[in-house]
C-alpha cells in the first residue's frame, strides 16, 4: 500500500482520528479526515502511537492475510453519505426520533421500549442518503455507545427538553469527544408542557458543548418526535454538517468496514449487519470478519430487501457466515474461500495462543511464529 486516509489509519489502529491529525500537525502538517497520507508518514505515526508496524508486500495484502489499509488514490474517492449516530439517556427519545425520521415504528416491537442493540438505517433527505445508526440510552450499554461512537461521522446528542442532561448524556459527550466526532444536539420532546430547552442548553456547558446560541459552535435544533417538529431543521442540519466533512470513500474494488452486530438467528443461522465502509459488497463475495468467513448468501438491506450489492456507508445484513462474528470485527472481501479459512484458523490460533498465556504479545510476532 502506498497510502492510506487519515481516518482509515486511524481506524485500523483504532486510535481516534483527532490523535491522528494532533499528531501530523506537531509534524508541521495539517490535515484532515480525508487527506491521504504517504506510506513513510503513517508509519511514522503508528509508530508514534506505540504500534507495531509491519511493512509487507502487496501480493501479501491482496492475499487477505494481514489487516492492512488499502491504497485509495485521491481520484477514486467520491462523495460517500453520512454515517449519524443517535446517542443520549435512556428514553430521551432516540429510537422515537428516528422512527419519526423514518415513518416507521421501531419502539413498538421493543422489550419495555427499551433499545438493546445498534439498528442501522439509511434514509433520503433532498436527494441525499443519511446513514443512522440507533444506540440504546441504558447504562448497561456502554459498549455499544462507543461502538456506535466509533463508528460514526456525526454523533446526535437527543435531550429530553422536560428532563435535562443525565448520566449517559454525559457519557455519549464523553464518546463522541473521545472519537473525534462533531455532535449536532437534538433537543427533543420539546411539545411537553414541562419543557425547558434553555434549560439543557445551560446544562450542557457543563460538559463543554457549547451550542450557537450560548456562543459556541454546536448546532442544537428542538424537536418533538411526536409532533415530527423539528424534523426537517435536524435532518438539513446533518447535511450541512457532513458537507463540511467532505466525507468520500472508493467504491471500487473489494469491500471492508465494520460488523455494527451479528446474532444467531433460528432460521437464517448466523446473521451479521455490517457498515459498508469502502468498496462495494455482493452476494458471493467471501468476507472474512474477525475469526469468522461467509460467502455471502444474501445481502438484507435496511428495508428488509434483498438487495445484490451494497456501497460505503450502507449498512446491510449479511447472510452466510460460519460462525457469530464479535460486534466491532472489522470485515473484509478476501479472494478465495481456501484464503478466508486459513485466515480465519489462523486467527482462531493466535487467539487460542494468546489466551493460553506466554503467547505472542504482537502481529508481527505471531507471524513470525507462524512460519
Ligand atoms: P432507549 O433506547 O431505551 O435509550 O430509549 P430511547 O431514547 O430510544 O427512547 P424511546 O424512543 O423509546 O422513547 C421513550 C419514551 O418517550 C416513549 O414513551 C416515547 O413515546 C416518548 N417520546 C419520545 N419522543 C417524544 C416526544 O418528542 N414527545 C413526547 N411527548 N414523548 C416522546
Ligand atoms: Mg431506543
Amino acid at each position: 500500500p502506498e497510502a492510506i486516509t487519515v481516518q482509515e489509519l486511524a481506524n485500523r489502529m483504532a486510535e481516534r482520528s483527532v490523535d491522528v491529525i494532533k499528531l501530523l500537525m506537531q509534524q508541521g502538517q495539517m490535515a484532515k479526515i480525508n487527506d491521504i497520507l504517504d506510506a513513510d508518514t503513517a508509519e511514522l505515526i503508528a509508530t508514534e502511537l506505540g504500534h507495531t508496524v509491519k511493512r509487507v508486500s502487496d501480493a501479501d495484502v491482496e492475499e487477505g492475510l494481514y489487516d492492512l489499509p488499502a491504497d485509495d488514490k485521491a481520484e477514486d474517492l467520491t462523495p460517500r453519505p453520512p454515517v449519524v449516530t443517535i446517542m443520549g439517556h435512556v428514553d430521551h427519545g432516540k429510537t422515537s426520533l428516528l422512527d419519526a425520521i423514518r415513518e416507521a415504528n421501531v419502539v413498538s416491537g421493543e422489550a419495555g421500549g427499551i433499545t438493546q442493540h445498534i439498528g442501522a438505517y439509511q434514509v433520503e433527505k433532498n436527494g441525499q442518503k443519511i446513514t443512522f445508526l440507533d444506540t440504546p440510552g441504558h447504562e448497561a450499554f456502554t459498549a455499544m455507545r462507543a461502538r456506535g461512537a466509533q463508528a460514526t461521522d456525526i454523533a446526535i446528542l437527543v435531550v429530553a427538553a422536560d428532563d435535562g442532561v443525565m448520566p449517559q448524556t454525559i457519557e455519549s459527550i464523553k464518546h463522541a469527544k473521545a472519537a473525534g466526532v462533531p455532535i449536532i444536539v437534538a433537543i427533543n420532546k420539546i411539545d411537553k408542557h414541562e419543557a425547558d430547552p434553555n434549560r439543557v442548553r445551560t446544562e450542557l456547558l457543563q460538559h463543554e458543548v457549547f451550542v450557537e446560541s450560548m456562543g459556541g459552535e454546536v448546532l442544537d435544533v428542538e424537536v418533538s418526535a411526536k409532533t415530527h417538529q423539528g424534523l426537517d431543521k435536524l435532518l438539513e442540519t446533518v447535511l450541512l454538517q457532513a458537507e463540511v466533512l467532505e466525507l468520500k470513500a472508493n467504491v471500487d474494488g473489494r469491500a471492508e468496514g465494520l460488523v455494527i452486530e451479528a446474532k444467531l438467528d433460528r432460521g437464517r443461522g448466523a446473521v451479521a449487519t455490517v457498515l459498508v465502509q469502502r468498496g462495494s459488497l455482493h452476494v458471493g463475495d467471501i468476507v472474512v470478519a474477525g475469526t469468522e468467513w461467509a460467502r455471502v448468501r444474501a445481502l438484507i438491506n435496511d428495508k428488509g430487501e434483498q438487495v445484490k450489492s451494497a456501497l460505503p456507508s450502507t449498512p446491510v445484513e449479511v447472510l452466510g457466515f460460519s460462525g457469530v462474528p464479535n460486534a466491532g470485527d472489522r470485515f473484509s472481501v478476501v479472494e478465495t474461500e481456501a484464503r478466508a479459512r486459513e485466515v480465519t484458523e489462523y486467527r482462531q490460533r493466535a487467539i487460542r495462543e494468546k489466551t493460553a498465556g506466554g503467547g505472542a504479545t504482537s502481529l508481527e510476532q505471531m507471524m513470525n511464529q507462524l512460519k
